[in-house]
């Protein structure tokens, strides 16, 4: 990454300067979560191999941490690789996981520079060993972050995770280490890759549609969605801008009635 492209992450133009004020003179969430799509899409249009959508992604991702900082944001997700992603071409496969660990080899000392620590979520151990080992190190170099923390998402689905607590219940209760008529529905979260974070108040779904497609459905309880026509590789900070305004201009009632 060249010293340049770190300059132009930075500058804001004059409408997005006006709206990171409008974001940050309201509610700021504390969790921003995202489903990063519409790369394929974006690389078709342009007649390009797929794989050329997942690289500008990357470029997405680099823009948008640095402004989740300059909002306050203290927590953000990543929906970078499902439990369902398996199933496209083996090559394209291999392809997002090279750009993970060039990922993580490229930008370890600014995500360090900025105080952000990064973590990965999902069924890590079934990734491949350079991956892990990339992920290892990533974490293990950022662990020290305080301005935000971004959970990347991988190999993530959140039905397994769900899974994957119950059965660690199971497993204690029979260990006789907790009471199931006293477990909470805190004690429950606390056995989910989140544990200790606060859900999201913001879902953000970029290339038009509209589901969630097995992502924090636990924590998305009541979250509030946000949908965009843009492409994940055409998001830039400005777009989450405008997604923050509005989620500040939303009335979450959380079941209940307004006060
Ligand atoms: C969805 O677009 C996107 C993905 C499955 C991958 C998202 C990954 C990245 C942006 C790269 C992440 C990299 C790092 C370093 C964390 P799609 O391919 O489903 O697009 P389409 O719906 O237009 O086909």
């Amino acid at each position: 990454m060249t010293e340049g492209s770190f300059q132009s992450r930075d500058s804001h133009d004059g409408d997005e300067e006006i709206w990171l004020r409008r974001a940050r003179a309201g509610s700021v969430p504390r969790h921003v979560a995202f489903i990063m799509d519409g790369n394929g899409r974006w690389a078709q249009k342009r007649g390009l191999p797929r794989t050329e959508g997942h690289r500008a992604g990357v470029e997405s991702l680099r823009a948008v941490i640095p402004a989740l900082v300059n909002l306050g944001v203290p927590f953000a997700t990543f929906y970078a690789f499902s439990t369902e992603n398996w199933k496209r071409p083996a090559e394209e496969v291999r392809f997002l996981f090279d750009l993970l660990v060039q990922y993580s080899k490229e930008d370890r000392r600014e995500l360090m520079e900025r105080g952000v620590k990064l973590r990965a979520i999902g069924q890590v151990d079934e990734l491949p060993r350079a991956v892990r080992a990339a992920i290892w190190e990533l974490e293990r170099e950022t662990s020290s972050g305080r301005n935000l923390t971004v959970n990347v998402a991988l190999n993530y689905g959140s039905r397994q995770e769900i899974l994957r607590a119950v059965k660690e219940i199971a497993r204690s209760f029979v260990g006789g280490e907790i009471d199931l008529e006293k477990l909470s529905e805190a004690q429950f979260a606390a056995y989910l890759y989140t544990a200790g974070q606060p859900d999201p108040d913001l879902i953000i779904r970029t290339s038009g549609e509209m589901r969630l497609s097995n992502f924090l459905l636990w924590q998305g309880a009541y979250s509030e969605l946000y949908f965009t026509e843009v492409l994940w590789p055409e998001f830039r900070p400005i777009h989450l801008y405008k997604a923050v305004v509005d989620y500040a201009g939303r009335r979450r009632r959380f079941g209940g009635i307004e006060a």
